[in-house]
């Protein structure tokens, strides 16, 4: 760091200042105690509503991070640009997307509804994470898909272990009566490829949302995508560049389910929620950004990510346009 400094100026000059702007903001957002934990997964109401983590990673590796950015939690749909990228790098853009549409679906996240061409209408969602998990190596044990993921994962996450909440998992499926019906509307209208299996697919799925990280490596994967695919800690390149824009331009649209347009509109950064409270922001070629805090607004989304949101693009001249 010392050396680029020198050099060339980093992406983000006087990174201390910049972090004591984040710390006022992530003050004033903890200020906001509106919203509700998840429950319909039981084991995610007893998260502690106050948890509050932030954490940013920039593409030249300059970390900060405040509140609980240490404490690892279950990722939920998080992880589901990251199934999204592992499908597309296993089976090229053109099969993943002939299963699945890109589209914003404008409905609940958990809606039983296709596209007009019987997909799911796009990654962001349920039914089409469940549709990219089905593309992830079908012929292969759950256990060795789940480890293929999360080994992608902590590649961008900078490259240590990442682990399953089993208690989130057994829960999860458990409690799975919506996911159940959107893997039979999907299997009735014959929408997943040749030689895969429905009922795998829902617990790679499962699994995958079970994955744990804490704030400060969900920083750093959403700064591998903000790097363009090359993670910004270990210098790996993890995603290849086509896929990484295909991911932020379905995260850009499709991120925060039925408030994605909202989003996209007043802060104009691909972004992507989790009903346990998780919330990673990309600004791409700038840094990445990572959230959590478990109380969730009426569509989902957490209520303090939404607040650090705007806050970040009104203090920087990060929305992209
Ligand atoms: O399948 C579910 O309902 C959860 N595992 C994930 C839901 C979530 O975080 C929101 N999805 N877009």
């Amino acid at each position: 760091l010392m050396v680029q400094a020198l050099n060339d100026g980093l992406i983000i000059e006087r990174f201390d200042q910049f972090a004591s702007r984040l710390a006022n903001i992530f003050v004033y957002a903890r200020d906001c105690t509106r919203g509700s934990l998840a429950d319909y997964i039981p084991e995610l109401a007893k998260q502690d509503p106050e948890s509050f983590g932030l954490a940013t990673c920039s593409i030249d590796g300059q970390q900060a991070m405040l509140g609980d950015a240490r404490t690892a939690f279950c990722q939920q749909s998080v992880i589901k640009p990251m199934i999204y990228a592992l499908a597309m790098g296993l089976n090229g853009e053109n099969q993943v997307h002939r299963h699945v549409g890109r589209e914003p679906s404008g409905r609940r996240f958990n809606e039983l509804a296709l596209d007009p061409d019987n997909r799911p209408h796009n990654p962001m969602i349920n039914s089409g994470a469940i549709m990219c998990s089905a593309m992830i190596r079908p012929h292969w044990s759950v256990a060795d898909r789940t480890s293929l993921l999360a080994r992608f994962v902590s590649s961008a996450a900078g490259g240590e272990p990442v682990d399953i909440d089993e208690a989130v998992y057994a829960s999860e499926r458990a409690t799975a009566t919506r996911n159940q019906s959107l893997v039979k509307l999907m299997d009735e209208h014959d929408a997943f490829p040749e030689g895969s299996d429905p009922r795998t697919a829902l617990d790679v799925y499962f699994r995958a949302c079970s994955l744990t990280l804490d704030c400060r490596r969900l920083a750093v994967v959403a700064a591998t995508l903000a790097n363009g695919g090359v993670c910004p800690t270990t210098g790996h390149r993890v995603i290849d560049s086509r896929i990484v824009r295909n991911t932020l331009s379905l995260m850009l649209t499709c991120g925060m389910y039925d408030y994605s347009g909202e989003y996209a509109f007043s802060v104009g950064l691909p972004a992507k929620s989790g009903v346990s409270g998780g919330l990673m922001i990309v600004v791409p070629g700038v840094a990445g950004f990572a959230l959590w805090s478990p109380r969730l607004d009426r569509q989902g989304n957490p209520v303090r990510g939404i607040e650090v949101s705007r806050q970040l693009v009104e203090h920087f001249p990060f929305h992209i346009f």
